[in-house]
């Protein structure tokens, strides 16, 4: 039981620690091979970042949501605490300068696949000392929701600054190696096939063919739980409390651009965790919310109120 589901003592719902780009869009027919080079469209600029996404994410569909990420003293940071204010995020947190804002180059092809390089920027000077300053934030947050385009450090300083009571969420993307008392904290951790993976594989563990295989084996390295994202196919959970593994579908859609889709199910499953919702009814949710934002184009702007998902 988690003891922070009290509003009167939590006045986020949804803390998120990580990163805010500038996502540089361009749509491309195919993508060059090395030694290639291809015409793509007019470029777009978009708010994004794993961080200040799910931040949006969450506010979008009513959760009271705070992020604290790192942006520059530039444009790009200026754009970004704007779709951050706009949606409703407390940005109180945030810090400005040290760095340009990071900034993610984003090809998308016509079947909405993206392919995604990010230049951290300001994202790599988020230290955990900066963690450590912000701890009145982390007092009474219900969730805490956290990815690896911030320094490795300061994801394991969020862990070690969660109050008794607060779930942790992570989404280990880019992956990276996680310590042990990062995986033990996680609840769920929330991974894709490729990072699953290569977690697994970090971890010296046979990964297996099938997603119940690598949630399974990732559950024996500490986390209380584990959500596999399946894309179009929905997502699959896995708690070590019992219930066993559990196929969530995802309703058919046409998908636009799947950028940030990931981080819209992210953000909409820590949410309804914090309401006490059980993994495979947030899960659910968070699969229909993940589906409307690949219809759309962009992160931030794709994602979804809760009316929009058919929720209260
Ligand atoms: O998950 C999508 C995000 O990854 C993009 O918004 C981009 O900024 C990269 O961080």
């Amino acid at each position: 039981m988690y003891e922070n589901e009290d509003p009167a003592l939590s006045p986020y719902d949804l803390v998120v620690v990580g990163s805010a780009n500038a996502d540089l869009v361009v749509g491309v027919e195919r993508r060059p091979a090395p030694g290639e080079t291809v015409l793509g469209s007019d470029l777009v600029v978009h708010p994004g970042g794993k961080g200040a996404n799910q931040a949006v994410a969450a506010a979008r569909l009513g959760a009271r949501t705070a992020l604290l990420a790192r942006v520059g003293d530039d444009a790009h940071g200026r754009l970004l605490l704007g779709s951050q204010r706009d949606a409703g995020v407390d940005t109180g947190p945030v810090l400005v300068g040290g760095a340009p804002t990071g900034v993610a180059l984003i090809t998308v092809d016509p079947s909405g696949d993206n392919s995604i390089v990010v230049s951290p920027g300001a994202n790599a000077r988020l230290t955990p000392q900066d963690i450590r300053a912000a701890a009145p934030l982390f007092a009474a947050a219900r969730v805490v929701s956290v990815q690896l385009e911030i320094p490795l450090d300061t994801v394991a300083e969020t862990a070690r600054a969660l109050a008794p009571g607060t779930r942790l969420v992570l989404n280990p993307s880019p992956p990276a190696p996680l310590p042990a008392d990062v995986l033990a904290a996680c609840d769920p951790l929330v991974v894709n096939e490729h990072e699953a993976r290569y977690i697994l594989g970090i971890l010296g563990q046979e990964a297996g063919d099938t997603p119940q295989e690598w949630a399974g084996a990732l559950l024996g390295h500490g986390p209380r739980s584990v959500v596999v994202t399946l894309g179009a196919e929905g997502a699959l959970i896995a708690d070590s409390r019992g219930g066993g593994h559990v196929r969530v579908p995802s309703p058919k859609v046409e998908a636009v651009d799947t950028t940030g889709a990931g981080d819209a199910f992210t953000a909409a499953l820590a949410w309804r965790l914090g309401q006490g919702e059980p993994l495979a009814e947030a899960a659910a949710f968070a699969v229909r919310v993940g589906a409307a934002a690949v219809t759309r184009e962009g992160a931030q702007a794709s994602y979804p109120t809760a009316e929009e998902v058919g929720a209260p």
